[in-house]
């Protein structure tokens, strides 16, 4: 792989630099077998998790990953800092970059500001989730997933179910996983599908067309009602027309298909109890993995701060 500083989108990323952080992450999982779940790999490294956005996952789970690497982790917590008095995302990273970060891990509710401060800084940036557009290391949690449970992307069907429109969840995972060779398919209320002719993925509108097309994996969102004025559709609604029931379970099951969710889960609404124990529910195994994966991302790239040997 060629030195990259950053990861803020998966096109950006060439099909070796897909393979080679896909393949790192099996190497990186099998360090947590280990008694000590530790390497010598980013020692003497700072990695700063800036979230202005809330997450249980991403940040813990890159959190984990970096203290694995041996990095020296600091948590930017934007609720008790300046940023509440008004200081601007640019002043805050000029402030940071003076305590000489090598690595920041951004999430931002608007898109694109991931990239304006990778153009920026000399630290390498990762994007962990920027409004509808991107979260290219959900992707490769998915895609790693996905290769671990069936031995390889190529040629299994997955559909990805619900608010696609808002989801940068479903554009980086669906980016990820057709540049593997995987077929994509969406389904989800009309408003929050994009049209085929835009993405080239079809679009399903019901369960039934979803069963006739034989997935191998059912992937299913939450509906991103943080990222919509008005929300479209009482939750027992969207649980009836979109959601696994336990009567979708039971053909779920039947069919042997995969359930896969980048998390938080609403229960009730797009998954219902049973599933979240279905012995085909990959859910965990994507927490778990996603350390592997980013563990894998951050020794990948290549900060351009100055060495002060
Ligand atoms: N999948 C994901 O991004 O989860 P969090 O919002 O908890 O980080």
């Amino acid at each position: 792989m060629n030195p990259r500083k950053d990861l803020i989108t998966i096109d950006a990323l060439s099909d070796e630099d897909i393979r080679t952080i896909l393949d790192s992450t099996s190497a990186m999982k099998d360090i947590f077998t280990k008694s000590v779940k530790k390497v010598p790999a980013l020692k003497g490294k700072s990695v700063l998790t800036l979230f202005y956005e809330p997450s249980t996952r991403t940040r813990s789970s890159f959190e984990v990953a970096a203290n694995r690497l041996s990095a020296d982790v600091t948590t930017f917590t934007v609720s008790t800092s300046s940023v509440v008095k008004g200081e601007s995302v640019h002043d805050t990273i000029d402030t940071l970059m003076s305590m000489k970060m090598d690595y920041i891990i951004v999430r931002h509710k608007n898109s694109g500001i991931p990239a304006v401060i990778a153009r920026h800084c000399k630290a390498s940036v990762i994007n962990a989730g920027d409004g509808s557009h991107a979260h290219p290391s959900q992707a490769f949690l998915d895609a790693f997933t996905i290769r671990e449970k069936y031995g390889d992307v190529a040629g299994r069907r997955v559909v990805i179910i619900g608010d696609i429109l808002h989801s940068r969840v479903a554009r980086s995972t669906s980016t990820i996983l057709r540049r593997l060779g995987a077929e994509v398919a969406y389904m989800g209320p009309s408003p929050l599908v994009p049209p085929t002719a835009h993405t080239g993925i079809p679009r399903f509108t019901n369960w039934n067309q979803i069963f006739d097309w034989k997935p191998d994996i059912i992937y299913l969102l939450r509906v991103q009602n943080e990222r919509i004025d008005t929300p479209f559709f009482p939750a027992a609604d969207y649980h009836q027309a979109f959601g696994v029931t336990e009567e979708r379970l039971r053909r779920i099951d039947d069919l042997n298909l995969s359930i896969m969710h980048p998390g938080p889960v609403n229960r009730g609404v797009e998954i219902c109890d049973d599933a979240m124990e279905y012995r085909n529910c990959l859910i965990n195994n994507q927490v778990e993995n996603g350390i592997a994966a980013r563990m894998s991302i951050l020794y990948h790239l290549t900060p351009q701060t100055q060495s002060h040997d």
